[in-house]
């Protein structure tokens, strides 16, 4: 199965869901890929933000080597899912939808929750970490 992880700069929340989903899959023998993209393009070729690699490392995941880029609508054809952190990356990710089979690709990471922007907020890395830690253990359940 092929998951990708999106938010909006690709440097906080979607490279820290990448790297919990490729450990909590690899930990589960699942031979899964998982990515991650974001829908705005400041930190194209980038490395993650250094508090998401901080609060990655805290919890033995190494998220260190990742690079910034952007969804591009080819994503609808590599990947089987493509869970979004909030609602506007949810319609970002839509408005590259070509058919109904896009579409029904798109989700909500949390399902009816969202996992908010912790760009502009040091105290929000380690519970924005647990809620996407949450969330892909409640997709590896559903989807394994
Ligand atoms: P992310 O957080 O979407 O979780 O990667 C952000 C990172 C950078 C910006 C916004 C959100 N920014 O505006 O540069």
């Amino acid at each position: 199965m092929k998951i990708l992880m999106v938010c909006l700069g690709n440097i906080c929340r979607s490279p820290l869901a990448e790297g919990i989903m490729q450990h909590l899959a690899k930990q589960e023998g699942l031979d899964w890929e998982v990515d991650s993209a974001g829908t705005g393009n400041w930190h194209v070729g980038q490395g993650p933000d250094k508090r998401s690699v901080r609060t990655a490392g805290r919890h033995g995941i190494d998220i260190s080597n990742q690079v910034c880029r952007l969804f591009r609508t080819s994503d609808f054809d590599t990947f089987d899912h493509i869970l979004v952190m909030d609602n506007s990356n949810l319609v970002d990710v839509l408005l590259f939808a070509r058919n109904d089979g896009d579409v029904k690709k798109v989700k909500l990471l949390l399902g009816d929750k969202i996992v908010p922007d912790p760009y502009h907020d040091d105290a929000l890395f380690e519970p924005v970490f647990e809620l996407i830690e949450q969330g892909c253990r409640e997709f590896i359940k559903q989807n394994k």
